[in-house]
């Protein structure tokens, strides 16, 4: 089992719409056995609440789930039993490697780092430009490259 987790600040707009996102990707590909995928954020102020209602917006317009997903903090034991902590921007990582204790074997980059000649390097935050539709674009492109990744990297086949 490969375990991704996706980190934001909030998770309530980025890191749930990629978790959304990616785990369709992995469903369709029938790696849904194969990888296991969660979201959390650096900051405590929304735990227990659904995806912000501009990423339930874009999933729902697209017809993908985000049934059950609730926004909760990222916990120590997060970095030892994650094999990918996915980090939505600059500030997600310095925030992750400055206050948690990292497993050696974790792998823990930005979504933006998979992409080859990326248009960002970091995920704008959509609860600050309103711009669902570009973080979108930009979390759906990077979601391909990490899952193609993971596959090649971990020979899974569904
Ligand atoms: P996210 O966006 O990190 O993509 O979930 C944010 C959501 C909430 C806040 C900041 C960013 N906030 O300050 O409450």
């Amino acid at each position: 089992m490969v375990r991704v987790l996706f980190v934001c600040l909030g998770n309530i707009c980025r890191s749930p719409m990629a978790e959304a996102v990616f785990r369709n990707l992995v469903t369709e590909k029938g790696l849904s056995s194969h990888i296991e995928i969660d979201s959390a954020g650096t900051g405590s102020w929304h735990q227990g609440k659904p995806p912000h209602e501009g990423t339930r917006s874009k999933l729902d317009e697209l017809s993908i789930s985000y049934e059950g997903m609730t926004a909760r903090q990222v916990n120590a034991n997060d970095f030892t039993s994650f094999d990918y902590v996915i980090a939505m921007d600059e500030q997600n990582m310095h925030d992750i490697k400055t206050t948690y204790q990292m497993n050696d074997e974790v792998i823990v980059r930005r979504l933006m780092d998979f992409v080859p000649n990326p248009r960002e390097e970091n995920v704008p935050d959509p609860y600050f430009t309103g711009d669902f539709d570009y973080t979108y674009e930009l979390v759906e492109q990077a979601s391909n490259e990490l899952l193609e990744y993971i596959i090649n990297k971990h020979q899974l086949k569904g």
